[in-house]
């Protein structure tokens, strides 16, 4: 039997994850599942967010199902740690970033799909009334290089300005004080571009989508978003029925709120990645609604897009949606080659989004908070009961 490694994580990652593990029990899929600790609760308590022997879990088992964590900023990450922690160089570093760069989980997918009935979709105004497009986007977004490879100074050391310097267009910055000047790196590989975009268009021929972007902002950023843009059209040589757009991420932020129905399958570096992936899941429900999957060579994590949302995690009963959790439990089961049982999940939430009648707060446009009962919204429970029901 095969063992998932769960990790709830804090705030409302403790809500959703048991939520997706009843609906994977419920549409009859079997395995053990084992508990990891990861999230601030550990940062505060070992000085590790995430500790070693979570770690060793995902080694040994290779499939993660994880709910969310919070970080907070650099002084609070010092004065919450335990006393006898505080003062031993201990650094708080982000456990998802971390996990992506440990496993190498390079490929990351998020699917952006519109369901039926959703009060939350995209409409388009026209002149004799409105119209809601069916969005059907899926983001592929290379997860561990890029501006987010961690590579970056502020006043930078001698050396590093001296290799700059060997760059002529480094000369604007010559007068600037070392601590006046911070630098970030975007460093992209050809392999790791490779991958992904081999990834995307494998993606999109097997579920017959007839496009694939490439958003990138080649004609300015020219090495690395160029590296991207040359890895694509490597690539789509032997797809020769897959058309291949190419858009800078400035104008595709415009254009997905204008034509979002145009997009099939986009592929991205991590930055581009992460913001095109939450422009598209506003488009479609939002962070209620956004699940998304870590892919690497050994092992994959799967998660919702959406963060601890800490301020609704003390609320009894939770109000937090679900169904983010629960679409990722889909990812998890594809990605298993239970294609079924993910169809039957995925038809179950269209189902009940389309029926209609069990909404939790967020859909409904509520403010969150203890009150959002009285307006009609339903609980977690009742949500993920309401999927099950439909199974
Ligand atoms: P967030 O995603 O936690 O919440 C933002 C807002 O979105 C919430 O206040 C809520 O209104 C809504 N929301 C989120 N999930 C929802 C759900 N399932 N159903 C209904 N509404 C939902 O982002 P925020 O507030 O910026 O960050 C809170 C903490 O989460 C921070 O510590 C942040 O660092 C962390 N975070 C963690 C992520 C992760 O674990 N992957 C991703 C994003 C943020
Ligand atoms: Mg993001």
């Amino acid at each position: 039997m095969r063992t998932i490694v769960t990790m709830p994580g804090d705030g409302i990652g403790k809500i959703v994850l048991p939520e997706g593990l009843r609906v994977l029990r419920a549409a009859g899929f079997e395995a053990d599942y084992v508990h990891a600790d990861i999230g601030w609760e550990f940062w505060c308590k070992e000085g590790n967010p995430f500790p070693q022997r979570t770690i060793d879990l995902l080694a040994e088992h290779k499939i993660g199902l994880f709910g969310a964590i919070t970080s907070k900023p650099k002084d609070k990450a010092e004065t919450e740690l335990a006393p006898e922690l505080r003062g031993k160089g201990h650094v708080y570093a982000s456990p998802i970033v971390g996990m992506r760069q440990k496993f190498d989980l390079d490929i990351s997918i998020r699917p952006c799909q519109s369901f039926e009935g959703n009060p939350l979709n995209f409409i388009r105004r026209r002149g004799d009334g409105f119209m809601e497009p069916k969005v059907d986007a899926v983001i592929f977004r290379q997860n561990t290089e890029c501006l987010y490879c961690g590579v970056e100074w502020t006043n930078p050391p001698a050396e590093v300005r001296r290799a700059l310097e060997t760059h002529k267009k480094m000369k604007a910055f010559a007068h600037v004080p070392g601590e006046d000047l911070a630098i970030s790196c975007r460093i992209m590989t050809r392999g790791a571009c490779r991958r992904i975009c081999e990834a995307a268009f494998a993606y999109a021929a097997r579920h017959g989508y007839k496009s694939v972007t490439v958003c990138e902002k080649a004609n300015v950023i020219r090495e690395t978003s160029g590296l991207m843009r040359a890895e694509a059209r490597a690539v789509a040589k032997n797809y020769p029925d897959i058309a291949v757009w190419d858009t800078n991420i400035d104008a595709q932020m415009m254009w997905l709120t204008k034509n979002p129905e145009d997009y099939g399958v986009i592929v991205s570096s991590n930055m581009f990645g992460d913001i095109v992936s939450d422009g598209f899941a506003g488009l479609v429900g939002g962070l209620g609604f956004a699940a998304s999957a870590n892919i690497g060579r050994d092992v994959a994590v799967f998660e919702p897009t959406h963060g601890s949302a800490p301020k609704y995690e003390k609320l009894q009963p939770a109000i937090v949606n679900p169904i983010a959790m629960i679409l990722t439990t889909c990812m998890l089961l594809d990605y298993l080659g239970e294609t079924d049982k993910a169809a039957r999940i995925k038809n179950a939430v269209a189902a009940v989004v389309k029926e209609g009648t069990v909404r939790t707060y967020d859909m409904l446009r509520l403010t969150g908070g203890p009150d959002v009962f009285s307006h009609g919204a339903a609980t977690t429970t009742q949500m993920t009961d309401a999927v099950i029901a439909r199974l």
